[in-house]
């Protein structure tokens, strides 16, 4: 790759209006670490996972995969590399080697933490099994290794709703998104699905920030306007969108959509991306910044490659592992082969009910 093709990628990036953006000079000062990145890539047969949120020189200047959080824990079943780096957070590093345990998973990132899988401890999660016996433990993929080991199912926004309302028990546990899992209460009454569903106390910081006001506000400014939310963000915030879905889906409903001014209530990363994608279609308004997605770099992402240090690798130990495996596998399971079924039993069943009245 050469610096004016990864300018031309990422020449329409402007986030807050225009602080962040790419000159040719700046992205030519990037080449030596992406071509270095890149050819110690092929050497060391490593693929690099990238999260949208990471850094645009990182998704365009030398990420193998790119998506939501669904996405890449199933890109990381399907390479035949020998190393994964996972430039994103800790947590989706650690999904990658639960289902990958022969391979070596690195870190680059300083900071891979993540409000939300800090939040929860396994121990946390066996306290309340006791306290709540007869529950589905549900688990956001954004926990550690050691929650996903103590439960039932894991969920990611592309699928929780599906999975929630599929699970065939009426006692929920969700954790740790508080306000994930109010918009999944709301999303079962909508939906006519009596469930009891307990919450945890966790937010995502970035998520949490917005608000129904800056929508109000954002639809008297641009007129027409489409605004698009992740599941993280408030019922009240939801309520006010006009679309809710996970990273990947928001970009994909943007791709399908004839609308051309697009509000993203989400990580800035996200904006990014469509402006590199889409550049005739206009995003407006402001986004936020995930500090631990934004700690990855170009320089990290060579540091691992060339010289990791014990603390950039995942290393698991094999019960656990074997425990978080179940959980995530029971998500691919509903994804895969539950939800498909179900959806099907109840066209079959509105089918039979609209025969009987007619
Ligand atoms: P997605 O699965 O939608 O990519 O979300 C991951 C995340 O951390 C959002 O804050
Ligand atoms: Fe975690 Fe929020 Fe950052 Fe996503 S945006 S990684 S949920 S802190």
């Amino acid at each position: 790759m050469t610096g004016a093709e990864l300018y031309d990628k990422l020449k329409d990036v402007r986030i807050s209006g225009g602080a962040c953006a790419y000159t040719p000079e700046k992205v030519e000062s990037m080449m030596p670490l992406v071509n270095a990145i890149n050819a110690l890539k092929k050497e060391r047969n490593a693929v690099i996972l990238a999260h949208s949120y990471v850094s645009p020189e990182i998704v365009y200047g030398v990420s193998d995969f790119t998506g939501d959080s669904y996405a890449l824990a199933k890109d990381a079943t399907t390479t035949t590399a020998d190393t994964i780096v996972f430039a994103a957070v800790r947590f989706m590093g650690e999904t990658a080697k639960i289902l990958n345990p022969e391979k070596r998973v690195l870190i680059p990132g300083r900071e891979s933490g993540c409000t939300l899988a800090d939040a929860i401890t396994g121990p946390d999660v066996i306290r309340l099994k006791k306290e709540f016996p007869g529950h589905t433990f549900v688990c956001y993929i954004n926990t550690t290794a050691d929650v996903k080991a103590e439960c039932d199912v894991c969920v990611t926004s592309s699928n929780v709703y599906d999975i929630v309302e599929t699970i065939p028990n009426d006692k929920i546990y969700f954790v740790p998104d508080k306000l994930m899992g109010q918009n999944i209460q709301e999303e079962m009454a909508r939906r006519g699905v009596q469930k009891d569903i307990r919450l945890y106390e966790g937010t995502c910081y970035v998520h949490e920030e917005y608000d129904p006001e800056m929508i109000r506000f954002l639809r008297l400014k641009f007129p027409g306007v489409k605004v698009l939310s992740h599941p993280e963000c408030s019922p009240g915030v939801a309520k006010a969108s006009d679309y809710v879905g996970s990273t990947s889906q928001m970009i994909d409903y943007v791709a399908k959509s004839k609308d051309s001014q697009f509000a993203m209530l989400t990580e800035c990363g996200l904006s990014s991306r469509l402006q590199v994608e889409f550049p005739e279609k206009k995003i407006v308004g402001s986004c936020t910044m995930c500090k631990y997605m934004k700690s990855n770099s170009l320089e990290g992402i060579l540091r691992v490659l060339m010289k990791p240090r014990p603390e950039d690798e995942v290393i698991l130990d094999e019960g656990t592992r074997l425990r978080a495996q179940r959980c995530i596998d029971a998500m691919f399971d509903y994804v895969e082969n539950k939800i498909p079924a179900a959806k099907a039993a109840k066209a079959r069943a509105l089918e039979t009910a609209e025969a009987v009245s007619r």
